[in-house]
């Protein structure tokens, strides 16, 4: 058996706790670390009576510089709206057909549009704009309510079936399914895909026509390409709001769709300057008037 090794004489005093042969030395922390230690004490009690640091039921202790980060970003916030009001009033005085390439503004509309579009309008109309079933491609030529700067605006500004807006785009096509008799629905169906060259049953094509003229070329015309003014899709190119499957085609006339935006001039949501802008990068994605 190894010999147990001598016990090593030390300088430190212990703390009188041994056990089993093993004392617990008292050894001072180093006096670099202890100043370091009540320094730091020091600042912190500083630090919570100058800036706000306790938490109170609601709120917390404002601290004596009167410090605030909100404040801070409301700050830049106004300092950035107080650039931009120049180039604001600029674009809200200007006529909308100016606004697109305005030589002072264009660049400032276009590019603030974008902002504003990635913020506001992507969750329905996609990231860059192309749409989803339901939400309108905005970078394809093909308007539901009209594609010149105008109209962009006027879509924008008052939404689509927007109830808070008392000038919103509107117009409703009849649920047909308590209208029209399911052989009707059938046949008008297949004409609806005829005309863009799509029908699965040729036989029920004509049938569909007669349907089609009694009741829904009012709104989407005797030869099938919509009117923007009820907002009634074309339905002879290939662009669909809901689909081309027969399904989808059948449900629309059977319940109709009643599709909504917002009115983004109401209340709180966007200021002229941004509905403006944001008309300005609509138009701009592709197939603007
Ligand atoms: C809640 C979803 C939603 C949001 C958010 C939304 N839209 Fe729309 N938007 C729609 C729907 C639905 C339609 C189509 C309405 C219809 O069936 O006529 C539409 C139609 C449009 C049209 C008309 C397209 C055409 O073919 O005439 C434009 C332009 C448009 N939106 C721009 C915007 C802009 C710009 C924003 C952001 C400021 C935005 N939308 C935000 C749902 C939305
Ligand atoms: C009062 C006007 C009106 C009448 C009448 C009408 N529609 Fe519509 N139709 C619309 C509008 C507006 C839309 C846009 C969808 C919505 O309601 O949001 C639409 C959409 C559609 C669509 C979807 C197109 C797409 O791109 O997905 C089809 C298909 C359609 N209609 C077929 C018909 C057929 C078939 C009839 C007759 C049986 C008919 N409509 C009668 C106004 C009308």
């Amino acid at each position: 058996m190894a010999r147990k090794p001598e016990k090593k004489e030390t300088q430190v005093e212990t703390t009188g706790h041994e056990w089993d042969g093993i004392e617990e030395l008292n050894t001072p922390l180093p006096r670099w670390w202890l100043w370091t230690f009540y320094a730091t004490i020091i600042w912190a009690i500083g630090y919570t009576i100058a800036y706000p640091a306790w938490p109170l039921i609601s709120g917390a202790t404002e601290g004596m510089l009167g410090y605030s980060s909100r404040a801070d970003v409301a700050a830049d916030i106004a300092a950035v709206d107080a650039e931009n009001a120049p180039l604001n009033d600029t674009l809200n005085g200007l006529d909308l057909t100016e606004m697109v390439g305005h030589p002072e503004v264009g660049d400032y509309a276009f590019n603030g549009g974008k902002a504003v579009f990635q913020t506001f309008c992507i969750q329905c109309h996609g990231a860059g704009g192309q749409g989803n079933t339901g939400y309108p491609t905005l970078i394809d030529n093909d308007w539901l309510w009209g594609g010149d700067i105008e109209n962009i605006y006027l879509t924008i500004a008052h939404g689509v079936r927007a109830e808070e807006d008392f000038d919103t785009r509107y117009s409703e096509m009849p649920a047909f399914g308590d209208i029209l008799l399911d052989e009707e629905i059938a046949a008008a169906a297949q004409y609806v895909l005829s005309l863009s060259g799509k029908e699965t049953d040729a036989s029920l094509v004509a049938d569909g026509q007669i349907v089609f003229m009694d009741n829904c070329a009012a709104c989407h015309m005797d030869d099938g390409t919509g009117d923007q003014t009820l907002g009634a899709p074309n339905l002879t190119d290939a662009i669909w709001l809901y689909g081309d499957s027969l399904d989808a085609v059948t449900e629309t006339i059977v319940n109709a769709r009643f599709g909504v935006m917002p009115a983004w001039s109401a209340e709180g949501r966007l200021t002229e300057a941004q509905i403006r802008q944001v008309a300005v990068y609509v138009h701009q994605l592709g197939g603007g008037e």
